[in-house]
């Protein structure tokens, strides 16, 4: 009889203790989610993207605020018409998904931006402005550790924070070609199919880049997915060194006096005069006629000798242009521009988890692109041919991925130990 109570009672804190266990790590090792570190070691920053989704109804200019990036960057790495009238207050509406372009530096050894504050407003938490503000681009903890804040609790209003963001360099390439890293929160909906299908890559190349054991993820967990892009050569010396477009954008640059688009049909960045160009230094090469963008071809038996004039950076508020001249096989066709999409008003949903044949690089695209960064008569071309073709994503080698980040060894730890735990109570029950 004695034996026997005993025994029950043994059982009884067994499973007490049991509960208490599992839940508490249940809390640490399957709340936290998990985001891909890139360690670094020297001061150089990257252009990078982050993926938001607005929690509500936001003007252009009050998105570009809250991440301290200029309006029109915005709207041109979502290859958005800038003509449009009055666009920087045009109302985006709430649920869109879009890129943010950020500069990606490198602080206490891993890459993260930290150029954004945010200034407290009544009824904020830390749990708001993480979650909803910034749509779980950043954690509470996160934001709490920036600031030093002790209790987080206590939030002065019109205080302002810093928000550090999440991003990766990765030397700007994925398997050797050039790429620019997009932070992605996965949605409750996600799949790694789902997005590898989204962003024209690979199951194996997401797995890659960020690092990961097995294809699971989860809603909360921020993924680098690296998307084809057109790199700059510009000098070191120039203000926009490391300038990268990806594939089917815009980027404004040189004082809003230069646009460079990426796509479709090839990898070479093209550079031509901003169609709001106001007050810009000279756009013209020296010693030509041509200006930012414009070539001659000249067909001759040997081929045809292609003379172009092209953009090399911004120095001390001049432009630098370069006037080049080769011998190509075939005369180049007319300039290939991405579409422009007008400001959206309405979210149109993602098919990102059926995928279909056609693949379509944005489920945002709204119709009816309209002429506006782009002259409609455009008889030029930058140096190189369309004959290096366009390049496929990313059919990696598993092998191939420079990555050596982490994902928050912490919570697999404690899964495995939470795992242990539940065998070792199963074992002790079936006594
Ligand atoms: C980084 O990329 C450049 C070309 O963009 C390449 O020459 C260099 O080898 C790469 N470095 C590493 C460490 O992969
Ligand atoms: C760039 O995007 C276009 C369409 O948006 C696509 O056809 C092309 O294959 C892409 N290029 C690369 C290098 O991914
Ligand atoms: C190509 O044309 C440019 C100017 O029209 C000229 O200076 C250059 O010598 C030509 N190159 C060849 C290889 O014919
Ligand atoms: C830019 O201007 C500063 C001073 O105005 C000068 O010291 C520097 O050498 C210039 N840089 C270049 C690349 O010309
Ligand atoms: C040169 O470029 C300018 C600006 O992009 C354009 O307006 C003009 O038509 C081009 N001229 C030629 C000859 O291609």
């Amino acid at each position: 009889m004695a034996a026997r109570a005993l025994y029950s009672a043994h059982r009884a804190l067994n499973l007490f203790l049991f509960i208490v266990l599992a839940s508490f790590l249940f809390n640490i090792a399957f709340i936290s989610a998990k985001s891909t570190i890139e360690p670094c070691s020297n001061a150089d920053s990257c252009n990078a993207l982050l993926g938001y989704t607005l929690y509500t109804d936001l003007k252009v200019s009050e998105v570009a605020s809250l991440f301290q990036v200029d309006p029109i960057s915005i709207l041109t790495a979502n290859a958005i018409d800038v003509s449009y009238p009055d666009v920087e207050n045009h109302i985006l509406p709430s649920k869109l998904f879009i890129k943010i372009p950020i500069s990606c530096s490198c602080v206490d050894g891993i890459r993260k931006s930290v150029s954004t504050r945010y200034k407290t407003r009544p009824s904020d938490t830390l749990l708001s402005i993480a979650d909803t503000i910034y749509a779980g681009l950043v954690s509470s903890d996160q934001i709490r550790e920036a600031n030093s804040i002790s209790d987080p609790s206590v939030l002065d209003v019109g205080q302002t924070l810093v928000v550090p963001l999440p991003c990766t360099c990765f030397n700007g390439t994925d398997n050797s070609l050039p790429a620019i890293y997009l932070s992605y929160v996965v949605q409750l909906e996600d799949t790694l199919t789902g997005i590898a299908f989204r962003y024209s890559t690979t199951i194996t190349d997401l797995m890659n880049v960020n690092a990961m054991g097995n294809p699971s993820i989860k809603a909360g967990d921020i993924l680098a997915v690296p998307l084809p892009a057109c790199a700059s050569k510009f000098p070191r010396y120039s203000s926009d060194f490391g300038l990268i477009v990806p594939n089917g954008s815009y980027a404004i640059t040189a004082s809003h006096c230069v646009q460079c688009s990426c796509g479709p049909g090839n990898r070479n960045l093209y550079c031509m005069p901003a169609p709001f160009a106001v007050s810009c230094s000279s756009m013209q090469c020296r010693n030509s006629n041509l200006m930012l963008g414009n070539y001659t071809a000249q067909q001759s038996s040997a081929g045809c000798n292609v003379t172009s004039c092209s953009y090399g950076g911004f120095v001390n508020g001049t432009l630098l242009t370069t006037l080049s001249s080769n011998l190509q096989p075939r005369c180049p066709g007319p300039q290939q521009f991405p579409p422009l999409k007008a400001p959206p008003t309405t979210v149109i949903r993602d098919s990102n988890f059926a995928p279909v044949p056609a693949p379509q690089s944005d489920g945002t695209g709204s119709p009816a692109p309209r002429s506006g960064l782009i002259p409609s008569s455009i008889g030029s071309l930058p140096g190189l041919p369309p004959a290096s073709g366009p390049v496929g994503t990313g059919f990696s080698s598993p092998s191939s991925s420079s990555s050596s980040s982490l994902a928050n060894p912490l919570g697999s730890i404690l899964a495995a130990l939470m795992l242990f735990i539940v065998a070792y109570f199963l074992t002790s029950f079936s006594l």
